[in-house]
């Protein structure tokens, strides 16, 4: 089928050919400026106006913008940044129940702002995982032609290992594993820390393991409880092979099985990762297509799947940088997956290389993926830093409805936005309302939106209201510049595809113009959340967005998008404008918006 009529075009037209950012043409950094606010917590209502003319056919100025740059303004508020430099993956996770601290170590280039050799762990705080403190190189590289790459941190509190003594406290006893990597070898190293994580020293038999492969990295270690044994695994990347090690000193370590050629292959595999993830849910378990759904209890009765995180670049079937899993189980030496199907943690573009917490209080599985995509992260309009990392994420693992006749079960997301961090400077919360065809419902956030928002959107659907499939029936929100509303993000849900997308090319940076590969428009499926007492398919969709970055989840996270975006300099998002393409066809159930700053 194929759908002609957009309505509500957002008439891209044709763009004059403007040249490519390049990264070598720095700004001065200046530093970021937090809005400081000693109003506390202040709730006001948006000013709020329903339009009756829908403005959103928009053309395009595109000359006589200013264009984003690196100052203060651009840098998010609630996703780790590094202070300067470049940064990609997510290393050496972990909470440190004594300090009550999170660390967030990433690959880290200082001296410049793409990735480079040498290549370091740089390291950053939180103590909420929603403000970070970056704290610059923590490990560094044998030399200037080698990087310390990707890995992960345990906490080995019974000094297996042998690093420590009791002048360490059993829960900083902190050892980490990367991948040394040089032009002939990749190895593993072991690093260990005597200042609760800021500071590192090496093992002095490194490297732990060798298997004289130049294609052997990330290594993602973890304490199997039932085998009583560490683990280890690692990409044999360009052999399309996740092996699985195990340990019972941290520094011997032997092969106990491959996990390989499974999921989508693309180049190579990258950062693989398997986590124990609770199964929440409130129907039986023998729903599986497959009855495959053999769940790992606790004594405390909770339930558990055993999740194999796996990153392929490029080769993402959207371009670039993407992240699958897999449900299955683990004896502590073979990952068996529950059935032959890969799944894809975020649909967004920028999302890879996730990475889960060691050590995460309750059981629970949090993660961090870089939000960006090696398909063109190097030409990103950021000049003195690079790249920022996801918002944390807690993940299960749930029963769900792809279609009326599956049953599944699915990795969830619930963002971690830890509120006592932030102040809402304006909320809105809206319900019952009803969009004609030829009006836009509109919200101003205010003129000191800082760029920081959430917001919720519950809304039905009657597709027996759309005259004929040449309707194109979208809900869209439409989020607008607050200097420049020729500049907007676009998202919605469209009947007709039953699928949501984000719009990031309504701007007027060069870069997003330019850039090939920053594909403009994403797409997804969506499953319906509900079904109403009339019968008819309900949808929701929670977002954050957070200056240039904005991050979905669909039905409370049974699939998510993440995605860059890039406005002009300032022009931060300052409203929203919903419209719907069809008459009758849309109730918004409940819609709800929060203009957020740093307190
Ligand atoms: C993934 C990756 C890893 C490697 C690191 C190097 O993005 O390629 O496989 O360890 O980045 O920076």
């Amino acid at each position: 089928m194929a759908f002609s009529s957009l309505k509500k075009s957002d008439s891209v037209g044709s763009t004059p050919h403007r040249k490519q950012n390049h990264p070598n043409k720095r700004k001065p950094f200046s530093k970021m400026q937090l809005l400081g606010s000693a109003l506390g917590a202040l709730v006001i209502a948006a000013g709020v106006t329903a339009s009756q003319s829908n403005s959103r056919s928009r053309g395009k100025n595109t000359d006589s913008q200013p264009q984003f740059n690196a100052s203060s303004g651009t840098r998010p508020l609630v996703h780790l940044t590094p202070n300067k430099g470049w940064m990609n993956d997510p290393n050496g996770l972990f909470y440190d129940s004594e300090a009550s601290i999170w660390h967030a170590y990433y690959q880290y280039n200082p001296n410049d702002n793409v990735w480079g050799l040498p290549l370091y762990w740089g390291h950053a705080t939180s103590e909420d995982l929603t403000v970070w403190e970056d704290h610059g190189a923590a490990i560094a590289p044998q030399n200037d032609e080698s990087g310390a790459f990707s890995g992960s941190i345990i906490i080995d509190a019974n000094n297996t290992s042998g690093f420590f003594n009791d002048s360490t406290k059993p829960a900083q006893r902190i050892v980490a594993f990367y991948t040394e990597h040089n032009a002939t070898t990749e190895s593993q190293y072991a690093a260990y820390s005597l200042d609760g994580g800021f500071t590192f020293e090496q093992y002095e038999h490194n490297p732990v393991l060798d298997i004289g492969s130049d294609q052997f990295r990330d290594p993602k270690v973890f304490w199997h409880e039932e085998s009583e044994r560490w683990v280890m695994t690692l990409a044999l990347s360009q052999e399309y092979t996740i092996q699985i090690f195990t340990s019972e000193n941290l520094k011997d370590w032997e092969l106990q099985s491959n996990f390989s050629h499974h999921g989508i292959l693309g180049y190579q595999y990258e950062c693989p990762g398997l986590a124990k993830v609770r199964v929440e849910r409130d129907i039986p378990l023998n729903v599986t297509s497959n009855g495959k759904t053999n769940l790992t209890t606790q004594d405390d009765g909770a339930e558990y799947k055993w999740v194999m995180f796996l990153s392929i670049n490029p080769g993402s079937p959207a371009g670039g940088s993407v992240n699958e899993y897999f449900i299955g189980d683990f004896d502590g030496k073979t990952f068996t997956p529950q059935d032959s199907a890969a799944r894809i943690v975020d649909h967004g573009k920028d999302f890879y290389a996730l990475q889960t917490f060691t050590n995460a209080p309750n059981g629970d599985t949090i993660g961090i993926a870089w939000a960006s995509n090696w398909d063109y992260c190097a030409f990103v309009p950021t000049e003195a830093w690079k790249s920022s990392m996801s918002i944390a994420r807690n993940f299960t693992v749930r029963p769900y409805n792809p279609n009326p006749q599956s049953t599944e079960l699915n990795l969830y997301s619930t963002p971690i936005l830890n509120s006592t961090d932030l102040q809402t400077k304006r909320y809105l919360k809206k319900s019952s309302l009803e969009i004609g065809a030829d009006e836009a419902l509109k919200y101003n956030l205010g003129n000191d939106a800082q760029g920081l928002l959430e917001f919720t959107a519950t809304w039905k659907v009657n597709g027996s209201s759309i005259p004929s499939v040449g309707d194109f029936a979208d809900l869209s929100f439409w989020f607008t510049g607050k200097e420049d509303d020729d500049e907007y993000l676009r998202l919605g849900y469209a009947v007709n595809a039953a699928g949501f997308f984000v719009d990031r090319g309504n701007t007027d940076v060069d870069f997003v113009n330019d850039n090939p590969f920053f594909n403009n428009r994403q797409t997804q499926n969506i499953e319906t959340y509900k079904i109403g007492t009339d019968g008819l398919p309900i949808y929701k969709v929670h977002g954050i967005i957070d200056r240039n970055i904005i991050e979905l989840f669909f039905n409370d996270g049974s699939s998510t998008s993440t995605n860059l975006f890039f406005l002009s300099d300032g022009n931060y998002i300052g409203g929203v404008e919903i419209t719907a393409g069809v008459e009758g066809v849309f109730t918004i159930l409940d819609f709800e918006i929060k203009q957020l700053a740093r307190k």
